[in-house]
């Protein structure tokens, strides 16, 4: 069957590298990348290490207010899709790329995967929290990563065409894990020993666009003391320099520009906390087996939660020095995010046709 897989950010780089593998063994894919990320470090780069196949169609889209961006994705994806003509389109996660694409399909009546089907923070002003619901409501094919997501399904309605596949970036990690281990130099790169220092990730607007929750965030990290590595997101280093934020740092904090993937998977797998408002950093914390300190009031993997491994402290800086200091998991870690094979049991899925029930397959 043709598929068309719609990518644009960085996090769905990463979901897609192991589908992709997957989907090509017996799939012909057309790759579309919207173009919502574009500086290398945001985009090539995971390409590049990931072995990600060359988009076919890079959309250029760019930047832009939501309304704007989404729009124009919409409208590009809708050519490709009617030049393409193909029998499924698959979308990831919960950025605007990932609603553009499933509203472009589905208004086309071609069928609709959503691979991360089920999230929820039960946040409205996220704007991802918008893109899971809307993106859900229109896909036919729901891949759920936990329990927790078909359960949030079946309270909205969906049950049909809704598989517990496991969660792709396990995959991702089990692929790259020890290939990082071996090509990686990051430690040494920023200066900081095994166990022995923080990273840190922040990029959701909650905290970007609020000075006051990112001079909390901050200032916790230059009171904890201990060295924390701080890849910047663009869209936080441009609220940073406005704020003039960025300046004066004390030596503790280094920031750096955004991580290549192996870098990454190195740098949090040594690390003795974690703390962030990614998705997929909290999820990776966990299975790398570093407690995570969520910068956010809320969380899609409650599980992490659950599980006593994750605390959330939103951008309160006496609780984040506390849990800097403090926290320590204490229990063992059932697996979460399946056993590192989400990509080939979709592929399975997608082989057995029997949940696509809109018409053009
Ligand atoms: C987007 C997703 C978010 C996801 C994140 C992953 C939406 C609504 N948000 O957030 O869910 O967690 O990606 O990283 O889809 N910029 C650059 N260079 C780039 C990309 C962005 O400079 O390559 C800057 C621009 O100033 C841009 C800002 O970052 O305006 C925000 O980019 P955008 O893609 O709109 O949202 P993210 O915050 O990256
Ligand atoms: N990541 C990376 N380099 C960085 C920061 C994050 O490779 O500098 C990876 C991270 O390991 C995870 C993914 O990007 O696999 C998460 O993406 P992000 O935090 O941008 O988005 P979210 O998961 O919140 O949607």
């Amino acid at each position: 069957m043709k598929i068309v897989s719609i990518v644009g950010a960085r996090p769905q780089f990463i979901k897609c590298a192991p589908v992709s593998r997957e989907l090509r063994k017996e799939h012909d894919e057309i790759l579309v990348h919207t173009g919502q990320h574009y500086d290398h470090g945001m985009s090539e780069v995971f390409f590049e290490e990931l072995s990600i196949p060359k988009p076919d169609y890079n959309l250029g889209i760019g930047s832009g207010t939501h309304g704007r961006q989404t729009g124009a994705m919409l409208g590009a994806i809708e050519d490709v899709l009617q030049k393409e003509d193909p029998g499924l389109v698959l979308v990831y996660g919960d950025t605007n790329s990932t609603l553009a694409g499933a509203l472009a399909a589905a208004k086309l009546h071609v069928s609709v995967a959503h691979v991360e089907a089920g999230l929820r923070s039960f946040d409205r002003r996220m704007p991802e929290e918008v893109n899971r619901v809307l993106t859900d409501h229109c896909s036919d094919i729901l891949f759920c990563p936990t329990k927790t997501a078909v359960a949030n399904l079946a309270a909205e309605g969906i049950t049909e065409g809704v598989h517990l596949v496991g969660d792709v970036m396990a995959d991702a990690m089990d692929y790259n894990r020890a290939i990082a281990e071996k090509r990686s130099r990051i430690l040494e790169d920023v200066g900081v020993r095994p166990g022995e220092y923080l990273v840190v990730t922040v990029h959701r607007p909650s905290n970007t666009d609020s000075p006051v929750n990112m001079t909390a965030i901050l200032g916790a990290l230059v009171e904890a003391g201990m060295p924390a590595v701080f890849p910047v997101h663009p869209r936080t280093r441009k609220y940073l320099e406005q704020y003039g934020l960025l300046a004066n740092l004390p030596e503790n904090v280094r920031v750096t520009e955004p991580l290549g993937y192996l870098d990454m998977v190195r740098l949090m797998a040594h690390a003795e906390k974690i703390l962030t408002d990614s998705g997929g950093v909290q999820k990776e914390a966990y299975m790398l087996g570093v407690p995570c300190i969520t910068l956010r009031e809320n969380t899609e993997w409650v599980e992490t939660v659950e599980a006593g491994w994750n605390v959330l402290v939103g951008a309160d800086r006496e609780e984040i020095v506390s849990m800097v200091r403090g926290f320590a998991p204490a229990g063992d870690q059932p697996p979460l995010f399946g056993d590192g094979r989400a990509a080939a049991e979709i592929v399975n899925i997608i082989r057995s046709g029997d949940t696509i029930s809109r018409p053009g397959i």
